[in-house]
């Protein structure tokens, strides 16, 4: 396969959406993070949701990760002062030292992903929401079904449908269940 189309290709599958999200999404996912002191946001791409973040949670630490150089230099120039991560989102969740609870706020197309970056991410998030008791991830999808297969031990709830985004989307909540 020529390399371009091979480049192309991996770019759709990571990036997994045909526009940015809506500013409706980009506020329902701010509203589901609740009263967050510490945000970590994966695939902030051109900043939608970074910006409702940023707005709505002045007083939270926020770090957004984005692994494309060019998005993560956007941000940067978007958001001066901002704590921008260009590097993998598992990368950056399992060099994390919070004590208190975090929310994770996701764009990842985890359903387009390759597997292998699927199943580290996955991973790296479940291990950090388990390390925090109290943390959890906010995850939009465009599925009518649940972001990813969580472990046993994690339950997600849906917590509204925004119709005015293209296309329409689910967001969803992820926390671990307490100990039996
Ligand atoms: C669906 S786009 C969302 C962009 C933006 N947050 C929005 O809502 O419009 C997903 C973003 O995740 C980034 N991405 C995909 N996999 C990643 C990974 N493993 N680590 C960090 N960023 C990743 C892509 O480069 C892309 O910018």
């Amino acid at each position: 396969m020529p390399a371009l189309l091979l480049h192309l290709l991996k770019k759709t599958a990571l990036t997994g959406a045909v526009a940015p999200s809506s500013r409706f999404l980009a506020s329902a996912m701010v509203r589901a993070t609740g009263e967050a002191r510490h945000v970590v946001e994966l695939g902030a791409g051109t900043g939608p949701v970074t910006k409702e973040l940023r707005s709505r949670l002045p007083n939270a630490s926020l770090i957004a990760v984005e692994i494309q150089p060019s998005l993560a230099q956007q941000l940067r120039s978007r958001f001066p002062g901002l704590d921008v991560r260009q590097d993998l989102a598992h990368e950056v969740l399992d060099g994390l030292v919070y004590t208190d609870p975090v929310v994770v706020v996701s764009s990842l197309p985890f359903r387009s992903l390759p597997k292998d970056m699927h199943d580290v991410t996955v991973t790296s998030i479940e291990r950090l929401l388990r390390r925090v008791p109290g943390s959890k991830l906010v995850q939009f999808t465009y599925q009518p079904r649940a972001p990813f297969e969580a472990s046993a031990d994690f339950q997600w709830n849906k917590t509204c449908s925004v119709w005015r985004n293209a296309p329409p989307a689910g967001v969803w909540v992820l926390q671990s269940l307490p100990a039996a």
